[in-house]
């Protein structure tokens, strides 16, 4: 395959595509008919509020990035603040809403900062630790995106399924449709750092060794309740199946950017290890409460 060159133009143009086609979804453009919410509820109500809580979180993931990258460029900046930030708060408000319209309780976003990003911000001030913490902050959003990818994809078609056109064509498929640009702009990020050759060897090598050490699946925040939710999640969108080809998927970015010298590696190991553990605790949890 011919390698395609990633410009800054391209990105910056892509920022502005997506600022311009998609505005942020409009609650008043939902429409709220569900037609059998219990049946609803019980496949995929922990699902609506796994999700609403994690784009909710969006602003705890704002300050993060003002911690980590605090030289961030114009096109980062126009991503993060006028693009991302309000069309993932806005699914997290329609999600948010459709939750509460089940009967379930509203969604309670961690907004608290960790203490591991503070320290980790307080080396980013020297711009070659920056530099890192900007590769991982692009493998982030690149695999916590395709993750919300496929948990869209999923539930759309189950929602089909139930005949629950209105939630799935006003809710859902908007959503769904923004999620594949913030995953592009992280993927074009980062493979252009490395096009770029913006890090040297050590670089790369602590870079490594963080993913490895601090790797986590989308909104689990190193935290066990939300491993174990995010486990329940997983099993809930039948992913359990084959959670082999799930990580493929999730970690195909940095396989290419991060680990290709390890030739037939097909994923990281540390995310299929991420996801065995959260559906572990997710089990273990059913039988301490059952
Ligand atoms: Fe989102
Ligand atoms: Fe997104």
């Amino acid at each position: 395959m011919p390698r395609q060159v990633i410009t800054p133009r391209k990105i910056a143009d892509h920022v502005q595509r997506l600022g311009e086609l998609y505005p942020p979804i409009d609650p008043s453009t939902v429409d709220r008919t569900i037609r059998r919410p219990e049946l609803v509820k019980r496949r995929f109500g922990h699902v609506i509020d796994y999700l609403a809580r994690v784009e909710l979180e969006v602003d705890r993931n704002v300050l993060e990035l003002l911690v980590l990258l605090p030289d961030v460029d114009d096109t980062n900046r126009t991503f993060f603040a006028d693009v991302w930030q309000p069309q993932e708060l806005q699914h997290g408000v329609v999600l948010d809403q459709l939750q509460q319209d089940l009967g379930r309780a509203p969604a309670e976003p961690h907004l608290d900062v960790s203490a591991k990003i503070k320290v980790l911000g307080a080396l980013a001030h020297l711009k070659p630790i920056q530099d890192v913490a900007r590769l991982l902050y692009y493998l982030t959003g690149a695999s916590t995106e395709r993750q919300a990818v496929l948990a869209y994809n999923q539930i759309n078609r189950g929602l089909r399924e139930m005949g629950e056109t209105a939630i799935s064509e006003t809710i859902i498929t908007p959503i769904k449709q923004q999620e594949p640009g913030h995953f592009a702009f992280y993927q074009m990020s980062a493979t252009s750092m490395i096009q770029n050759n913006v890090l040297r060897p050590w670089q790369i090598f602590l870079a490594r060794l963080l993913r490895e050490r601090s790797y986590g699946l989308v909104g689990t925040n190193a935290m066990d309740k939300y491993k174990a939710d995010m486990g329940g999640v997983v099993v809930d969108l039948g992913l359990d199946n084959d959670l082999e080809g799930y990580a493929r998927e999730v970690g195909r970015v940095e396989s290419r950017l991060l680990w290709a010298h390890q030739q037939g590696l097909q994923f990281p190991p540390y995310i299929l290890k991420a996801l065995r553990e959260s559906v572990e605790k997710f089990y273990q949890r059913q039988l301490q409460t059952a």
